[in-house]
């Protein structure tokens, strides 16, 4: 409420009045945004939701250092537009996307359009491409035709800075929208988008620097923000459906989500529609991954809670732990406990619809044929030539200027995924989605696209991937976006 009003404020006040209010920054970005780029209005709602027109999705991204309202406080942290998270970008299969992004941090940084099928080159999702600070840079691309409905994100992915930057709020959702949609029982439904950031603030708003022991094991925040708010509340129709499509936006953080005496009826992941509705009392989502559920309100009305349950990721053992938080820096924020279930959100069930059925069937999936290729990848931590301690991918830490994997174009690989370590990692390829084959030689339950698997430790997870329409160098890398700046991803050359 408060954050609302004083928006209104910084919007209608003079600039003395701003000034006073330090957010002199905002106003310059503001001005610089109208004097740069053309007047068109871009569909901005009040929602903060960035549509497509007439197949052009077009519209000014600007990264900057800002104070935002989160949750109860102010906090400075690294945003676009001046909102954490991000605007919602929304397009269609087909549209033409026209970003012109601008860079007002202190350092260099990029975009990447986490789950769409891109080119990785040129001035698509281009995540070797560096805009330094102060400069711009219009990204040009089309939704592939081929692109289905669902739920995707744009975050930055310069090598060494993701961490950094994702867990200073740059974050925002990418949406597609498509025959999903149009499903009768999906559309009737209510739609809510939750966006889970964690942030590690002192208790003036200010971020706390990073150190190098809670990085080994991925660094984890002391609060805790849906749609930048901390526990904000949902309504769900009493005897209607409430369609969730959440994104785990966090750097390193695993939420294992359930709600408190509702099943989850799983629709949708990683942006892909599944066969039919699978019926869930939890689900892990770790970063990088997005699920889509619903969920019925079919329950005594009332108020119950979205929560992250417990879930050990792993530990560096002596390495690791211990070393966090503590002391050390004085004014910062306890850190959360993990060992009981984190309040994310609350679900209120408002007044009643006519009754919603469960749809029965969503969208078909066809099975991959059999690969012309296998290989593995094995991911580790350990010492590393120059590095020191790095996480690693087949006994190697990331080099920009070697390829690891090369492949052909129009060819279906299979990858067994071997975790060898004592920390899980979520495993992530970028430009083309793969399905699950199994995990541990036990078949995938049912047929699902992934772009984000999570493989635990002492884990084999097996998926196959088809190299469809674009050729270039593209990544694969831990979306504990920690271990990718430490060293945990690998360059993938797609050739002809
Ligand atoms: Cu969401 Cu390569 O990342
Ligand atoms: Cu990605
Ligand atoms: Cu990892």
């Amino acid at each position: 409420m408060k954050s609302i009003n004083r928006r209104k404020f910084l919007i209608l006040g003079t600039s003395t009045t701003i000034l006073a209010l330090g957010t002199h920054q905002l106003v310059k970005n503001l001005r610089s945004n109208n004097n740069n780029f053309s007047n068109k209005s871009y569909a901005l709602n009040s929602e903060n939701i960035i549509s497509s027109q007439n197949g052009l999705l077009e519209a000014t991204l600007e990264a900057s250092y800002q104070e935002v309202p989160l949750g109860n406080r102010t906090a400075k942290l690294l945003t676009y537009n001046g909102q954490v998270p991000g605007p919602r970008l929304e397009a269609k299969p087909g549209d033409k996307v026209r970003l012109h992004f601008i860079n007002n941090l202190s350092q260099s940084t990029n975009l990447h359009y986490h789950g769409l099928h891109l080119p990785p080159t040129g001035k698509a999702d281009n995540v070797f491409l560096e805009v330094k600070p102060k400069e711009k840079f219009t990204y040009e691309f089309d939704i592939s035709p081929k692109q289905t409905g669902g739920i995707n994100w744009y975050h930055p992915h310069l090598h060494g800075l993701v961490a950094d930057q994702l867990s200073g709020g740059l974050a925002g959702l990418f949406i597609i929208r498509d025959q999903l949609d149009e499903i009768p029982e999906i559309k009737a439904a209510k739609e809510e988008f939750l966006v889970l950031q964690d942030f590690s603030l002192y208790d003036n708003g200010n971020l706390l620097p990073a150190n190098r022991m809670p990085l080994m094991m991925g660094r984890e925040g002391n609060v805790i923000t849906v749609n930048g708010k901390e526990n904000p509340s949902f309504s769900l129709p009493e005897n209607g459906l409430l369609r969730l499509r959440i994104v785990n936006a966090s750097t390193s953080r695993f939420y294992n989500l359930s709600l408190e005496n509702h099943p989850f009826y799983l629709i949708a992941n990683d942006g892909t529609t599944l066969e039919k509705p699978i019926e869930l009392s939890e689900i892990l989502l770790t970063p990088g991954e997005r699920i889509e559920v619903l969920i019925k309100g079919d329950k005594n009305p009332g108020n119950y809670q979205l929560v992250s349950l417990p879930y050990n990721r792993g530990s560096m053992g002596m390495m690791g732990g211990g070393m966090m938080g503590r002391g050390m820096m004085g004014n910062r924020r306890n850190n959360i406990d993990n060992n009981t279930p984190i309040p994310l959100a609350t679900i209120t069930y408002e007044n009643g619809v006519t009754p919603l059925n469960l749809p029965r069937e969503l969208m078909p999936i066809s099975p991959l044929p059999q690969p012309q290729t296998t290989r593995q990848f094995s991911l580790n931590h350990g010492m590393s030539p120059g590095v020191g301690m790095a996480f690693l991918i087949n006994g190697e830490a990331y080099q920009h200027n070697t390829v690891q994997t090369q492949v052909k174009l129009n060819t279906v690989e299979e990858w067994e995924v071997i975790n060898t370590g004592v920390m899980d990692h979520p495993f992530h390829v970028h430009t083309n989605k793969f399905q699950v084959i199994s995990v541990n030689g036990v078949p995938n339950p049912y047929p699902t696209w992934k772009d984000t698997i999570l493989v635990r430790r002492g884990e084999r997870v097996r998926i196959r991937i088809p190299f469809e329409d674009f050729t270039g160098k593209t990544v694969y890398h831990c979306h504990i976006l920690d271990h990718e700046d430490l060293g945990m991803m690998g360059s993938l050359l797609i050739n002809t």
